[in-house]
């Protein structure tokens, strides 16, 4: 009899103890909504200055060459040297410097390419990603986040979003259920208004599209040109149609 209580109470506090290391996924809110346009090349533009800026440190875009970039965005040589911190050549690919086994060692985790991360995830996926980080103190990063739970990746943001605080509520009955995340609290306030936030992160998201996908913009070009065809086309069917039949009719 004393010695189920006793193991029922050892029990209770092992269970108790691991709770927060079980602790499973929270729901996130539902993503919210990309404003990509990569026919917007100033967004482009901006979108890759930040990206070299915030993520090329850990990330790499290894199947986009520097001079395509440049073409596609219109950048003239100036411009793009400045994008390449003068540290390739404009053949070569978009590449960091990072050696993957420190990255593993640093992170837990390397971090991926991101060339085809915007077809894989989607672009609502990666504006919200980057905007749902919170404060937890259980990560080495003292960060966690809402799409992408127990993350390696550290908040490249969090000077311009601040920190912030999540508050969840447990479904359920009686408290036992998922944690539904309800809202963010700030904690420390971030040095940008959170509009011009919000334009910066849809920017790299609106890169990180067109990176994913370079031809599209071709593919654009191309497609209004075949637009401008057939109504050409058509025109012209339509004054020798009323050619042909004008005889036909008197
Ligand atoms: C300090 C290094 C570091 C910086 C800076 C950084 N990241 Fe990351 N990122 C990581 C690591 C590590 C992972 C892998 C996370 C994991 O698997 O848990 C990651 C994962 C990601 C993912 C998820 C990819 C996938 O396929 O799951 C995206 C998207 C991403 N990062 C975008 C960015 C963007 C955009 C920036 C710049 C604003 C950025 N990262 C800055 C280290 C970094």
């Amino acid at each position: 009899m004393m010695r189920t209580t006793l193991f029922r109470t050892l029990a209770a506090v092992v269970a108790l103890g691991a709770a927060p290391l079980l602790e499973a996924a929270p729901i996130p809110p539902p993503l919210m909504h990309a404003p990509v346009n990569v026919a917007d090349t100033a967004s482009l533009q901006r979108g890759a200055r930040d990206f070299m800026n915030y993520c090329m440190g850990c990330h790499e875009l290894k199947y986009e060459r520097w001079s395509r970039l440049g073409r596609d965005l219109k950048l003239g040589p100036r411009a793009l040297r400045r994008l390449m911190f003068l540290q390739t050549k404009p053949y070569q690919m978009i590449t960091n410097a990072m050696p993957k086994a420190e990255a593993i060692k640093f992170f837990g985790e390397a971090p991926p390419d991101l060339s085809v991360v915007a077809s894989e995830k989607g672009a609502d996926w990666i504006y919200t990603y980057l905007q749902s980080f919170y404060l937890d103190p259980s990560r080495p990063t003292g960060v966690n986040n809402l799409v992408f739970y127990n993350v390696a990746m550290p908040d490249p943001f969090w000077h311009m979003q601040g920190l912030r605080r999540a508050v969840f509520r447990r479904t359920g009955a009686h408290g036992t259920g998922a944690r539904r995340f309800v809202r963010y609290v700030t904690v420390v306030p971030g040095s940008m208004p959170p509009a011009a936030f919000h334009r910066r992160v849809g920017n790299i998201t609106n890169f990180l599209v067109y990176v994913a996908n370079p031809d599209r913009l071709k593919a654009m070009a191309l497609g209004i040109r075949v637009l401008v065809f057939l109504v050409l086309f058509t025109l012209f069917a339509y004054l020798l149609k009323r050619e042909v039949w004008k005889d036909v009719h008197h």
